[in-house]
């Protein structure tokens, strides 16, 4: 009687071990291999001269061009981060105005490299009140702009035999570009611009 008992209580003990020690195990993972956000600034950002033209009584169509540095960091010290499809955006407050792809690219263990992004609104047409707000701003000598760039999903590599898949998405809000009329570029003020990073 007491022989059975000594046992299965070795037996429930020694079950209660192994699944701390899976527990314990699973959580040591998860934490280790744990997807960090990496970082987004926008380092430098030029704009082309505006041109708008009036469209019909409501609607303006507008060109301009930007031209953006992104500077993009990987926090991990021992993970790579494989960027496949991603996209940058600009709008003027809640109004599109252009997206451009970004190529594929690779960071190592906690490297920092730029990325140059071109876009370019083209005759895209505008609503008056869009024109009229841009305006206002040039008084003030300062438009902003919405930057956005959906990183899609992104593998975090921990050598070949781990990987994490997780969703990117950067905001970078209201980066403000010195202008002071239609008619002349402008660039990024207030120097390198640290952006919102969601995973
Ligand atoms: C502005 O755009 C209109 C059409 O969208 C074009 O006809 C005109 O030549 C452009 N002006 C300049 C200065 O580029
Ligand atoms: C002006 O043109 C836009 C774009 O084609 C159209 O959606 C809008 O209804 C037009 N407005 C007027 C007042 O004609």
């Amino acid at each position: 009687m007491g022989y059975q008992t000594t046992c299965s209580e070795i037996i429930g003990y020694s079950i209660i071990a192994a699944m701390m020690v899976v527990i314990g195990g699973c959580i040591t993972l998860v934490l280790v291999f744990q997807p960090h956000p990496p970082s987004f600034r926008v380092n430098s950002l030029y704009v082309s001269p505006l041109n708008v033209t009036a469209f019909n009584t409501s609607t303006s169509q507008i060109t301009l061009a930007w031209d953006i540095l992104f500077i993009i960091a990987n926090p991990h010290k021992m993970a790579s981060i494989s960027y496949e499809r991603v996209e940058a955006s600009v709008s003027y407050k809640d109004n599109f105005l252009s997206s451009a792809i970004i190529m594929p690219f690779h960071q190592h263990k906690k490297e920092e490299a730029a990325q140059q992004v071109t876009m370019a609104a083209s005759s895209q047409y505008v609503n008056n009140g869009v024109v009229n707000a841009i305006a206002a701003d040039l008084l003030r000598g300062a438009v902003g702009f919405n930057v956005k760039v959906d990183a899609g999903v992104v593998r975090v590599d921990w050598g070949s035999w781990i990987e994490r898949r997780v969703g990117v998405k950067v905001s970078c809000e209201d980066v403000k570009v010195g202008l002071w009329s239609f008619t002349t570029a402008g660039t990024l003020l207030g120097g390198s611009r640290p952006c919102k990073v969601h995973l």
